[in-house]
């Protein structure tokens, strides 16, 4: 098993991505910290790891606060002694209903928005280093998105956001090269997620819209699973990527192949839904 006696931290893993990758990661024989906004849906996760043999605690943080963020830190320590692995994997878009471009965007929605996705992330992580360090030995692992580097719709503070994640990546990963701390970043393209919810209800609506991304932005013509992105992050947290760090890995269903004008106007889709017209753009 490639994660035997390590334990890792994954914010966010109530749900979608989070829960795929620490579910991936038990199956390789990692303990866990489940961590997430709702304790009760952290613990059913924590539930399915122990189900799978490892050893599993739920804690209950929000990533944007840093006091919470301390007292999880220290709950891991606690259980378990160490923490070797830390998948930044909390962010989103919730509150924003898709909305984000130069003509409705609010400084509190910017404020908001990157609280989440860039400086929650780097609390989290200043709070994990120095059990890392004093280990000397460390996997970090942020969740970047295309949009940070090739956005088919203007949602400005999260994709500055996410991109702001790929250049903490960078230079900690330089940073902290000589003590043995790997840091990485994924960047997915669609996946099938609660995610979505913030911008479309699921139903047949959102596997229009799906399909129609699928189709239209997606060289392998799919809308990816939690599993597509728990993959290269069981590979960015073993030892198979013991030469690898700094790296940015696109999961994105061949994504980044596209040129910018061949992608699906979501933009579109989501001003039609506000108009009761979705099929007419789909
Ligand atoms: N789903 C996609 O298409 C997609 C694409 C690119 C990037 N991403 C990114 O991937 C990551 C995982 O997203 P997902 O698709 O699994 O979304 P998701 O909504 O299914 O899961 C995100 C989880 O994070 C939790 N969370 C939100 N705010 C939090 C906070 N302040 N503190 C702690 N937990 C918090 C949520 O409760 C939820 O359980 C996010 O960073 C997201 O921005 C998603």
């Amino acid at each position: 098993m490639l994660l035997n006696g390590k334990v890792a931290l994954v914010t966010g893993s109530a749900n979608g991505m989070g829960r795929g990758i620490a579910r991936r990661f038990a199956e390789e024989g990692c303990d866990l910290i489940i961590n997430d906004l709702s304790l009760d849906a952290a613990e059913r996760v924590a539930g399915e790891i122990r189900s799978l043999g490892r050893r599993a605690i739920a804690v209950k943080a929000d990533i944007t606060n840093s006091d919470e963020v301390e007292n999880m830190t220290q709950a891991a320590v606690k259980e378990f002694g160490k923490i070797d692995i830390l998948v930044n994997n909390a962010g989103g878009v919730p509150g924003t209903a898709g909305r984000g471009n130069s003509d409705n965007i609010t400084s509190e929605e910017w404020d908001r928005v990157v609280d989440l996705n860039l400086t929650g992330p780097f609390l989290v992580t200043m709070s994990v280093l120095p059990v890392m360090k004093r280990n000397n030995y460390g996997k970090i692992i942020f969740i970047s998105s295309m949009g940070a580097v090739s956005p088919c719709v203007s949602v400005l503070h999260y994709h500055t956001a996410k991109a702001g994640i790929l250049g903490l990546t960078i230079n900690l990963a330089f940073e902290l090269a000589p003590q043995n701390i790997y840091v990485n970043a994924i960047v997915p393209g669609p996946v099938d997620t609660t995610f979505w919810n913030a911008l479309v209800p699921a139903g047949p609506e959102r596997e229009a819209l799906f399909s129609a991304i699928a189709k239209k932005e997606v060289p392998l013509e799919r809308i990816g699973r939690p599993e597509d992105i728990a993959g290269p992050a069981l590979f960015l947290a073993s030892q198979l990527s013991d030469f690898v760090t700094g790296q940015i890995i696109y999961a994105a269903g061949g994504q980044p192949l596209l040129a910018h004008g061949a992608t699906f106007n979501i933009e579109a889709f989501l001003m039609a839904r506000a108009q009761g017209r979705t099929q007419s753009v789909v």
